[in-house]
């Protein structure tokens, strides 16, 4: 793994805590297409890496691992951000995601879903040489995030009271009709 600044300052992007990370977008097609080379796909065929750029300037790779049970497939960008994770780094800034012929790929709506937990809007996706990156809230709008379940926990307190209440009050009754 190489630090953001000897991979070169090729683009400046903000990442979550404010502070500049330099894409490298060069060096995160080389280490996906790397990483593309050992995926596990011996069932589709398609080969794909996916090589990121972290807030604290480390890049994490992943590949995608198949199963013959077809759907326990991992793709490649879940694989990566379980060694982000894992690994104990910050949030993804950019990210190249290549097929094993160097195609750039476009993450699929779980991946998007995955990586919007642990990038957040403002990342970038690797649209190919000469293209401008995307932003992964333009390819994933309206994303489901935390705030829901925020919400849906202080509904259920609210019931919880209700219900404490109501039932007070019910058994206050029955022993004022005693
Ligand atoms: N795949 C990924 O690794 N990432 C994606 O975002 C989409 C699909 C993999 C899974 C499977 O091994 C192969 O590509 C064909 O679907």
């Amino acid at each position: 793994m190489r630090r953001s600044e000897e991979i070169g300052r090729a683009e400046a992007h903000s990442g979550p805590d404010g502070a500049d990370v330099a894409v490298d977008w060069l060096a995160l097609r080389r280490a996906a297409g790397q990483v593309a080379s050992r995926a596990y796909a011996p069932y589709s065929g398609l080969r794909v890496g996916a090589a990121g750029l972290c807030g604290d300037g480390q890049v994490v790779i992943g590949c995608n691992v198949e199963n013959a049970s077809f759907g326990l497939t991992l793709c490649a960008e879940c694989g990566l951000v379980s060694t982000l994770v894992a690994g104990g780094h910050r949030h993804l800034v950019a990210l190249s995601v290549l097929s094993g012929d160097g195609r750039p790929l476009t993450p699929c709506g779980r991946c998007r879903q995955v990586l919007m937990e642990h990038a957040g809007p403002e990342m970038l996706l690797d649209a190919g040489e000469g293209k401008a990156a995307q932003r992964l809230g333009d390819l994933l709008p309206g994303a489901f995030d935390s705030s829901e379940l925020a919400r849906a926990g202080a509904q259920k307190a609210v019931a919880r009271r209700q219900t404490a209440s109501t039932g007070t009050a019910r058994s206050a009754g029955r022993k004022r009709s005693r």
